[in-house]
C-alpha cells in the first residue's frame, strides 16, 4: 500500500501499526462529503490559476463517477487505504494520473478532515432533529386523546398535586424543544469553513475563501488556521445535545417504566414494544425503554471521551483527533436508534384513565384545603398547620378528606363551610391554577396549539426549513 506520505521513508509502514492506526474503516461515512469538498476545492484551485481549465474539469468529471459509484454501491468505498481522503484521492490519480495530482495543491488532511467532519454534521443533524420532532408528534397526539383526563404529579416520587396528564406528557415535550434548539445550534457551530487553513499556517495559493465558503454553502470562515487544525468544538456540542437528549429520552423512559408498571399501572405498553420472560410467565418488560436509559450512558460516555482526548493536545492538528469520528458516529446511531423506539413506545401507549384520576384525589388535595382556608381569611403558614393537624389524623385513621363529617372540618377550623368537599377536588384543584405554564386546563390547551404550530415547522420538508 503507498500512502499519501510514503515518499519521506526508506522502509514501508509496520503493516499491524499501519492498519491498527487507519482509520478509513469508519471515516468511510465521510466519503460523500470528501468528495463534495474536493470538487469545490478543484473549483477554487482552478480560479486560483493553479489548475488549468481542462485539468479541473477532469477532476470534476472524475470526482463525479467516484461519488456516484460510492453512491451506488456502498461496498465500493473500501480498500487498504489509510483514510477516506487518501481513498478518494488514490481512485482520483487511478484514472487521470498527474491532473489527479495537483489537487492536493495547498490543502492538507487536517482542514480536510475538518471540512468533511462539518459538512456531515451539517447534513446529519436536520435528520436526528427530525426524528426528536417526531417523538414530540407522538406525545402531542396521546397529550390530544387525554383531554382533560387526571393523574397525580410527583415531587420527590411522592404523590404531589393532581395535573392533567396531557401537562405531564408535555412536561417531557419542554427539554426535547430545547434540544432540537441546542442541535440547531450545533449546526451553525459547525458551518464554517476551514479550507485555506493548510496544515496548520494557512495557503499560498490565492484561493478565494470567500467564495468556497458561498461555493460549500458555509456561512463564514473560521478565524485562526492554527485553531482550525485542531478545533472539535462543534463536534463537542454535537455530542453535548445528544447527550442532552439522551438524557431527556432516559428520564421519559423512567417516568413511563414506573407508570406502567403494576403499581401504577396509569398507561399501558403496546404488546408489540414488551418482551416477555423465559420463566415468569405473567411478565410484560419494557425492554425498549430500559435500553434507552442504559445507553444514555454510551452517549455520555462520547462526549467525555471527546472532551478528554482534546484536553491534553498541544496546538495544531494531532492524530488523538481522528477518535472524534468514534464519539460522534457512535453518539449520533445511539440517539437516533432511541428516538425512533421511544416514538413507537409513546405512539402505543394505552391511557388508563379511571386508575389514573384515581389516584389523583385523596391526601394530595392537601394544598388546595389549605388553598380554602387562605380564601376564608386564614394567612397560608397557619392554614398549612391546620391541614397538617388534619391529615396527620387521616392518615393515622387510613382515612381521607372525603370521610370527615362538618362537625370534624369544623373542630379542624371555624372556617370550614360544608361546601368545603365539592370545592375540594382534583378537577377544582388543576381549574385553581392561574399561571400559563401550570396545568390549568386552558393553559394547557394553549400550551398544546403552541406545540402544534411549532411542529408543523418542524415536520416540514426539510429543504424548506433549511433554506
Ligand atoms: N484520519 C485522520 C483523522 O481522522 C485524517 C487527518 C490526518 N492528518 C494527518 N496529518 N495525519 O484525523
Amino acid at each position: 500500500m503507498t500512502t499519501l506520505w510514503s515518499g519521506r521513508f526508506d522502509a514501508a509502514p509496520d503493516q499491524a501499526a499501519f492498519e491498527w492506526g487507519s482509520s478509513f474503516s469508519f471515516d468511510r461515512r465521510l466519503f460523500e462529503d470528501d468528495v463534495t469538498g474536493s470538487l469545490a476545492w478543484a473549483r477554487a484551485l482552478e480560479k486560483a490559476g493553479v489548475l488549468s481549465r481542462q485539468e479541473a474539469a477532469a477532476i470534476d468529471a472524475a470526482l463525479r463517477v467516484i461519488l456516484e459509484h460510492g453512491r451506488s454501491d456502498p461496498a465500493f468505498v473500501s480498500g487498504p487505504d489509510e483514510d477516506v481522503h487518501s481513498f478518494v484521492e488514490r481512485l482520483l490519480v487511478e484514472r487521470l494520473g498527474d491532473a489527479g495530482k495537483r489537487l492536493h495543491t495547498g490543502r492538507s488532511r487536517n482542514e480536510q478532515v475538518s471540512v468533511d467532519l462539518r459538512l456531515y454534521l451539517r447534513r446529519r443533524i436536520p435528520l436526528v432533529q427530525r426524528a426528536m420532532a417526531d417523538v414530540v408528534g407522538a406525545l402531542v397526539s396521546q397529550a390530544r386523546a387525554a383531554g382533560e383526563a387526571l393523574m397525580p404529579a410527583y415531587t420527590h416520587f411522592r404523590p404531589a398535586q393532581p395535573v392533567l396528564v396531557a401537562h405531564f406528557l408535555l412536561a417531557h415535550v419542554a427539554p426535547l424543544r430545547r434540544d432540537y434548539d441546542r442541535f440547531a445550534r450545533a449546526r451553525e457551530e459547525a458551518n464554517a469553513l476551514p479550507l485555506g487553513s493548510g496544515a496548520i499556517a494557512g495557503t499560498s495559493y490565492p484561493i478565494d475563501v470567500r467564495q468556497l465558503a458561498a461555493d460549500l454553502g458555509f456561512d463564514r470562515i473560521v478565524a485562526n488556521s492554527i485553531d482550525a487544525s485542531s478545533d472539535r468544538d462543534f463536534a463537542a456540542t454535537f455530542l453535548y445535545a445528544s447527550a442532552l437528549t439522551m438524557v431527556h429520552l432516559s428520564r421519559l423512559a423512567e417516568d413511563l417504566i414506573i407508570l406502567c408498571g403494576d403499581e401504577h399501572r396509569f398507561f399501558e405498553f403496546s404488546d408489540a414494544l414488551s418482551t416477555g420472560s423465559s420463566m415468569m410467565p405473567q411478565k410484560k418488560n419494557p425492554d425498549p425503554l430500559e435500553l434507552v436509559r442504559g445507553k444514555t450512558g454510551r452517549s455520555i460516555a462520547d462526549l467525555l471521551a471527546l472532551l478528554t482526548t482534546m484536553k491534553g493536545i498541544p496546538s495544531g492538528y494531532n492524530k488523538d483527533l481522528q477518535e472524534d469520528k468514534h464519539a460522534v458516529f457512535d453518539a449520533e446511531d445511539t440517539l437516533a436508534g432511541c428516538l425512533t423506539v421511544v416514538k413507537s413506545v409513546v405512539a402505543g401507549l394505552t391511557l388508563n384513565r379511571e386508575r389514573a384520576a384515581r389516584a389523583a384525589s385523596g391526601q394530595l388535595l392537601a394544598t388546595d384545603v389549605a388553598d380554602y382556608l387562605v380564601g376564608k381569611g386564614l394567612p397560608f403558614r397557619r392554614a398549612h398547620e391546620v391541614v397538617g393537624a388534619l391529615v396527620r389524623k387521616l392518615v393515622a385513621e387510613g382515612r381521607e378528606f372525603g370521610s370527615l363529617d362538618a362537625s370534624e372540618w369544623r373542630s379542624a377550623s371555624e372556617l370550614f363551610d360544608p361546601d368545603v368537599l365539592k370545592r375540594v377536588t382534583p378537577e377544582a384543584s388543576v381549574r385553581a391554577k392561574q399561571t400559563p405554564q401550570s396545568t390549568a386546563p386552558a393553559a394547557v390547551s394553549a400550551a398544546l396549539t403552541d406545540v402544534e404550530r411549532w411542529l408543523e415547522m418542524a415536520l416540514l420538508p426539510l429543504e424548506n426549513q433549511l433554506c
